[in-house]
């Protein structure tokens, strides 16, 4: 029998803290008892802290250590419990207890359990059990929306479908799907994508929540920001934390005597916004969202050929690393605009994908252009950018040897001559990208490559996934089976949603964040296929 996805969810109370969806409190184990912080965008959880030091002990002043830390409470020795009664009030329950803890001034806190008492947020009375019995009913209902998977699956798919819910917070008027609480407290734009794709299995209108957090923030001249936070918006460089300015300094290179663009540089991230649109189309058909998001997404579409193809020769670039979503790859040492294969790949699906909402809103002579359009653009990358053995990545207008799995995904335009599908399908099965544990980020011969590092080699989930949809669409069915399999291997062996894998030994990469909402949505729609 299968374990029950409810049941099968534990917290260790560090990788995966107690919290709750819609809240921004955060209960983890700190070297002198529990604390509590809050999830702020662009804020160390240090400087956060609403609590430390909670400990609780029985009448004789035995210490009671947590027993089980569960989606529903942290459970204590003697039967006390930590529970949240709403997003912002966590409460504890308990009979003769003694419980102490400290404030972020240093004053020490504590006092007799008998009953319920609210430890954070607005005074109230509650009741332990309504409590406890409403905090089990929360969390068996979102379990029970969770897709089907199979029996080795469950728990890292459970404890993904946990991380999704945990991950929602409101912002800008809707519920938005954050892609980690530790680290990344608003909601990014492709992320934003990814999550969707996972969200329409159990809450569609959710889904489409995230798309359209991206097009009601479409700026005048059609891009989608880069980030939707609840101060406001990132979409150009004046938007950037002074932290990510130094960072940047610090890596792009200014090869090929690039130097960056002197004033605001618009910052987005790659266009697959019709993409997820359609998606979330294909699995809960709604017509009016499509009505709605398609001129919206006919803009964006259209700001890459108008604002982001500085040299105009109709094959777009990115103007900054964030917009590659591939912020530390090699691609950067190079200059500080750059044109990797997977733009325009992704701008000839969208393409693609625009043509398909045209047709079902009725406008077959605008689908008939996109299609063609679709065409044209694959005619142009192949012309330009295939020398004969691999797609090139442009760094500053100038070919760079670095090699990446984006040289990969012109396989997901699905639009190839066979004989560049076939070329590209052996790439990626050569010892330079498969392995035990495929694909790394960078070719493990690229001389650029490091296991560790961010982009420059670990395994992320959003590339593999792509490839996998790339790999059925070009015909490469066995190979996508591959991958996939291996994919959901390694997550599963892992042991936790990380933002990025180590491809040599299948580990958690040193400076990945845990709890990263589209590993946990990519590995639940792939794990629910079946
Ligand atoms: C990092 C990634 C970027 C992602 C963001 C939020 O900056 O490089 O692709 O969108 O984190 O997860």
């Amino acid at each position: 029998m299968s374990p029950d996805p409810h049941g099968a969810v534990e917290l260790d109370l560090d990788e995966r803290p107690f919290t709750e969806r819609g809240s921004r409190l955060l209960v983890t184990a700190g070297p002198d008892g529990l604390r509590v912080a809050r999830a702020e965008y662009e804020t160390r959880l240090a400087d956060t802290l609403e609590l430390t030091g909670l400990v609780l002990r029985d009448a004789d002043g035995h210490p009671l250590p947590v027993r089980a830390a569960t989606p529903t409470a942290v459970e204590f020795a003697g039967g006390a419990a930590l529970l949240f009664a709403d997003p912002v009030t966590l409460v504890l329950t308990g009979q003769d207890v003694h419980a102490s803890w400290r404030l972020p001034d240093g004053t020490a806190r504590q006092l007799s359990l008998d009953g319920c008492h609210v430890l954070l947020g607005p005074p109230g009375e509650w009741s332990a059990a309504a409590v406890r019995a409403a905090a089990e009913a929360r969390w068996a209902a979102w379990f029970a929306r969770m897709p089907a998977v199979r029996p080795d699956l469950v728990v890292a798919a459970a404890t993904a479908w946990w991380t999704l819910a945990v991950n929602l917070l409101p912002i800008a008027g809707r519920e938005g799907l954050v892609p980690s609480k530790y680290g990344y407290v608003g909601v990014w734009n492709w992320d934003a994508l990814f999550h969707a794709v996972a969200l329409r299995h159990a809450d569609p209108a959710l889904a489409r929540d995230q798309i359209l957090l991206f097009l009601d923030h479409q700026l005048p001249d059609g891009r989608l920001p880069d980030v939707v936070h609840e101060h406001g918006v990132l979409s150009d460089t004046t938007d950037l934390p002074r932290s990510d300015h130094a960072r940047l300094a610090e890596h792009v290179g200014t090869a090929n005597g690039a130097r960056p663009t002197p004033g605001p540089v618009p910052v987005t991230k790659p266009p697959l916004a019709a993409w997820a649109v359609w998606k979330v189309h294909e699995t809960a058909p709604d017509l009016p969202f499509l009505a709605a998001a398609y001129p919206r997404l006919v803009r964006a579409h259209r700001w890459w050929f108008a604002v982001s193809d500085p040299d105009g020769d109709g094959l777009p670039e990115y103007l900054h690393p964030y917009s590659s979503g591939l912020d530390d790859s090699p691609v950067w040492d190079h200059g500080p605009r750059a044109e990797p294969p997977d733009l325009n790949s992704y701008l000839v699906l969208e393409a693609d994908r625009l043509a398909d909402i045209a047709d079902a809103l009725g406008r077959p002579d605008e689908a008939a252009d996109w299609r063609s359009r679709a065409a044209a653009h694959t005619d142009l990358l192949v012309a330009r950018r295939w020398d004969g053995t691999r797609f090139t990545t442009l760094a500053a207008g100038a070919p760079v040897p670095v090699r990446t799995a984006l040289d990969l995904m012109p396989l997901f335009t699905g639009r190839l001559p066979a004989d560049i599908a076939a070329a590209l399908d052996r790439i990626l099965r050569s010892p330079a990208f498969w392995g035990e544990r495929p694909v790394p980020t960078v070719a493990f011969d690229d001389p650029a490559f490091d296991p560790e590092a961010m982009w420059r080699g670990p395994v992320w989930l959003n590339i593999n996934y792509l490839l996998i949809e790339g790999l059925r669409r070009s015909g490469f069915a066995g190979t996508a089976a591959e991958l996939r399999a291996r994919t959901l291997a390694m997550v599963r062996d892992a042991g936790g949603l990380y933002e990025y894998w180590n491809p040599l030994t299948g580990t958690r990469a040193r400076t990945a964040t845990s709890g990263f909402g589209w590993s946990a949505a990519l590995f639940v729609d792939l794990a629910a296929e079946g």
